[in-house]
């Protein structure tokens, strides 16, 4: 059990503070946002303190983080805020939901992974991941740090999954697939490819690649 200070003033945090409270044992005892993003001084009835100087109010020796946010940017905002969070000195809780079933072989930390999640024997995740509800994480997987799943995402057998990659709700992926940094697979897309470029964006059922497309320049 951690003292938790969540990072984010909108709905992720908002969800964020709801499952600790109702599906946890962290005590939140207040959030953080950067100051450009603070309007008032309390938020869910905790204190909102300024994410430049969170750690001179609740010490890192003490306290624990979570920043759980969206994968806009294609996970960079995460990425930049999770590295700033660290480099403060702070060690991030992860929430697994009690409803997802976890039989992988280890979750890394700021990892937010939601009701019915199936996670498989032999599949390892890193630091800084969100798995929203409902996917299938399948057996023998690697996912990296930074990655994104949304809903009912199908990951089969034996995937690679390298940092900062987005699957929008209902993409599917065939078994042994390789993922490069920073692809963006569409909602509804099936992957029949094995490997993809990085950064790039792939739609539609085969799954093609969009040309002209840089992921990370259009989500
Ligand atoms: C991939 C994605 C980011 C593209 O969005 P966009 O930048 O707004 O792209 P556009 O709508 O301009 O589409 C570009 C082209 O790809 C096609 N396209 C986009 N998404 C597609 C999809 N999911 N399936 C098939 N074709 C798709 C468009 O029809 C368009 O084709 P055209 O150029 O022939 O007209 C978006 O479709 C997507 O999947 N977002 C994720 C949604 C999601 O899962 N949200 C859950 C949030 S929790």
């Amino acid at each position: 059990m951690a003292k938790v200070i969540i990072f984010g003033v909108l709905d992720s945090a908002e969800l964020a503070h709801w499952y600790l409270e109702n599906d946890s044992d962290h005590e939140v005892v207040a959030f953080t946002a950067n100051k450009a993003y603070i309007k008032q001084d309390s938020f869910k009835g905790l204190p909102l303190v300024a994410f430049e100087n969170v750690e001179e109010v609740y010490s890192p020796s003490e306290y624990k983080l979570f920043a759980p946010m969206t994968g806009r940017k294609m996970n960079k905002l995460r990425e930049k805020i999770y590295l700033e969070g660290k480099k403060k000195g702070y060690e991030y809780i992860s929430y697994i939901s009690s409803k997802a079933t976890n039989l992988g072989v280890g979750i890394g930390e700021n990892c937010f992974i939601l009701e019915d999640n199936t996670i498989q024997p032999f599949t390892e995740i890193g630091n800084n991941v969100v798995l929203w509800s409902g996917n299938h994480i399948g057996h023998h997987g690697v996912i990296k740090d930074h990655v994104f799943f949304t809903s009912h995402v199908v990951m089969s057998g034996h995937c690679i999954i390298e940092s900062h990659c987005f699957f929008g709700v209902n993409a599917t992926l065939r078994d042994n697939s390789h993922l490069k940094k920073g692809t963006l697979l569409a909602m509804g897309a099936c992957l029949t490819l094995q490997e993809t470029e990085e950064w790039g964006v792939y739609v539609g059922s085969p799954a093609k690649k969009l040309k002209d497309k840089i992921s990370h320049e259009i989500y």
